[in-house]
């Protein structure tokens, strides 16, 4: 929806859903300044939409007055000062029904109706996949919004970059980088598992940065028995340990993903995999599941400076009545992508992916 620049914004409004990430902060703290600065009000809505449905969240005030005071001080904080949930989406929240079983209900016209009520003129989404989703079917109900990207797992097509991304790398790195000299002073493989969901970009590009011998992602089903092979071919070079990052949803060239629940979250499939290459290479293995440390702490400066550019891009959209879009980075550069091109089908490693190609060549194993 284009509403054009003649529009008058005096409200609007911040929201942060699905899985926190480095940097939500620093997007918060962009966009309620650069807000304050062109004279509008700015609210924040705790616990994604959850403050606008609910009087109070948490003991606290559903809706908090974003103020240059309440943003002080927190570009380099983890999590988010409004809270977040996977569990909020207002099209199907989730409720208890009168036989004690679990329903859903939608929401969606309420949160509507309390944007009108409240005079608020356009919604800053910052989210991921799920959460941009939700901000471009409330779009579609008359919602204006803008959506910032956001996801440790760097999904979104439509911008090279998400936020929180190059800080789960970075952790990663780290820990992928102190297994060395453990796993070289025992012998073992060590097998680390990372996030990313579908997509394998946290473990490409850690497991590259930090030296790994195997990496696995789930755009490149992998083979046990060429896992194996690679392990016992270092071994028989003198290089008696190894490293493998698997990336948590990736899957065997003759099954499926490892799932850690019936909701379709991944997990286990490291703890799975330990047990084969021990068998296979008759080698001991250990494993390392990062888990949300990838999340956690600080943003790495990377992801502070994008997402103050995020948060600021996000006004300027709004002033210049460029609504219904994403803000995106593209080749260094900030621009505002239609919400329907950023959601939707989300971004794979291509499979000639230059970090790829270079790992080939640098004798890395991909398991296949
Ligand atoms: O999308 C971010 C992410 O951390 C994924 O990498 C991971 O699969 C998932 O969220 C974990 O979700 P939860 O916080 O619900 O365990």
């Amino acid at each position: 929806m284009q509403n054009g620049p003649e529009r008058r914004i005096r409200r609007i409004a911040v929201n942060t859903g699905g899985g926190d990430a480095p940097g939500l902060n620093a997007v918060i703290r962009a966009v309620t300044l650069a807000a304050l600065h062109e004279g509008w009000e700015v609210l924040g809505i705790r616990r994604g939409y959850m403050g606008l449905l609910e009087a109070e969240v948490d003991g606290e005030p559903g809706l908090v007055n974003l103020t240059a005071h309440a943003v002080r001080g927190i570009t380099h904080l983890g999590g988010t000062i409004l809270g977040t949930t996977t569990r909020g989406n207002p099209f199907g929240l989730e409720v208890r029904q009168p036989d004690g079983t679990w329903g859903t209900v939608d929401r969606s016209d309420e949160i509507v109706q309390r944007f009108r009520e409240l005079g608020i003129d356009c919604l800053v989404a910052i989210g991921g996949d799920g959460s941009l989703n939700i901000a471009h079917a409330l779009h579609r109900k008359g919602l204006p919004v803008i959506g910032v990207p956001k996801t440790i797992d760097n999904d979104l097509r439509a911008t090279d970059v998400t936020f929180g991304f190059q800080t789960a790398v970075e952790v990663a790195t780290d820990a992928i980088g102190r297994l060395h000299s453990t796993a070289e002073a025992h012998q073992r493989v060590m097998i680390v598992q990372v996030m990313g969901r579908h997509t394998g970009w946290i473990a490409l590009d850690s497991g590259m940065a930090g030296g790994a011998d195997v990496i696995l992602i789930p755009e490149i089903p992998y083979r046990l028995d060429r896992i194996a092979a690679k392990v016992v071919e270092r071994d028989r070079a003198g290089r008696r340990f190894s490293i493998i990052v698997v990336a948590e949803g990736a899957r065997p060239a003759d099954g499926e993903p490892s799932y850690a629940d019936a909701t379709g979250r991944y997990g286990g499939v490291a703890d799975a995999m330990a047990d084969e290459i021990e068998r296979l290479t008759g080698k001991e293995a250990r494993t390392l599941v990062l888990g949300h440390i990838q999340r956690g702490g600080e943003p790495i400066a990377y992801d502070r400076n994008l997402s103050l550019r995020f948060g600021a891009a996000a006004v300027r959209c709004i002033r210049d009545g460029s609504l219904g879009t994403m803000v995106a980075l593209q080749g260094g550069a900030i621009r505002a992508v239609p919400l329907e091109d950023a959601v939707g089908e989300i971004k794979r490693v291509p499979l000639d992916a230059d970090l790829l190609t270079a790992g080939r060549q640098l004798g890395v194993s991909f398991g296949d």
